[in-house]
């Protein structure tokens, strides 16, 4: 990564400090790691290639050499904040997606939907584009910190083969061409989760988060943990970030964050 361009694309955001590496093992675990030994409010982990990514439930994550976005964001979350922090993921997730709509278009093509498949997953055109992992330091009773970790495929190559792939994955290349910047991209996020922040307790926040659900209004299948699977229609989020299904007999179904897979059942 262009060290360079990245200070530049940086420099008017309101960062902590920033960490930079070539490669590393994962992002998220220098982050907790840095957060438990007192970072600042919106440090930056940042990776040109990860060796041991993670996704939720120490999935891997792959992130080759120069193909893609890697890093991880601390938040030290203020009073005013703490009551929403199961919200954190729908943050990141809005940031990712308002980071993407505002990109242009390319030979003519219709613009690529962008939408959030819930829990964590930022999708075009139906493709999986992004991952977030968001992780916490406590304090006792109390979380200190907040790591949302962010891993997004640019180019072509950081799309893993399918043959590894449970749900199928796009990159911004298929979509813009070979010439999005990185740097470009990364300040768009971080620009979007700065200005969203003050938002985070607000009915609209959810309200944004809604509209941006891929399936609503369909049928779902969920899978959690190794129980049977839960379908009904995506009727929206609750007040807490966890997903509001409808079963066939008209029951409410809620599914809380956790070991949760979402699936069309068309
Ligand atoms: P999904 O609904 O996509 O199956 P999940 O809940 O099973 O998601 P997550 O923890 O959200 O899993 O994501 C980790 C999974 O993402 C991995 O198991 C792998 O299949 C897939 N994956 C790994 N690297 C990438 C990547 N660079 N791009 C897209 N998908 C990836
Ligand atoms: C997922 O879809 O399961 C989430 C993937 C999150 C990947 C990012 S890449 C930067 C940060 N470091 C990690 O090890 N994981 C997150």
């Amino acid at each position: 990564m262009n060290q360079i361009e990245l200070k530049r694309a940086l420099s008017k955001l309101p960062l902590g400090d920033v960490r930079y590496f070539d490669s590393i093992g994962s992002t998220n675990n220098e982050a907790l790691a840095w957060a438990a030994s007192g970072a600042k409010d919106l440090s930056l982990v940042i990776a040109d290639e990860q060796t041991a990514g993670r996704g939720r439930l120490d999935r891997k994550w792959f992130t080759p050499k120069g193909t893609a976005l890697a890093f991880s964001l601390i938040l030290r979350p203020t009073t005013e904040e703490k009551p929403h922090l199961t919200r954190t993921v729908g943050l990141a997730a809005l940031a990712v997606a308002d980071s993407l709509r505002t990109r242009g278009l390319v030979h003519g093509t219709a613009a690529p939907v962008t939408q959030i498949k819930w829990p964590n997953d930022v999708l075009l055109n139906g493709r999986k584009v992004a991952g977030i992992l968001v992780e916490s330091v406590w304090s006792g009773e109390e979380v200190d910190c907040v790591v949302i970790g962010i891993g997004m495929n640019v180019a072509k190559g950081a799309v893993p083969s399918a043959e590894l792939l449970q749900f199928p994955a796009t990159s911004l290349e298929e979509w813009l061409g070979p010439h999005v910047q990185r740097e470009k991209v990364l300040h768009d996020i971080l620009a979007g989760i700065i200005a969203l922040r003050p938002h985070i307790g607000t009915d609209s926040f959810i309200a944004s988060w809604e509209k941006a659900l891929a399936f609503r209004g369909e049928q779902i299948q969920v899978e959690a943990g190794s129980g049977s699977p839960v379908t009904g229609k995506l009727l929206g989020l609750e007040s807490d970030g966890s997903l509001r299904l409808s079963a066939e007999d008209g029951k409410s179904i809620t599914v809380r964050f956790g070991d949760v897979r979402l699936r069309s059942h068309g």
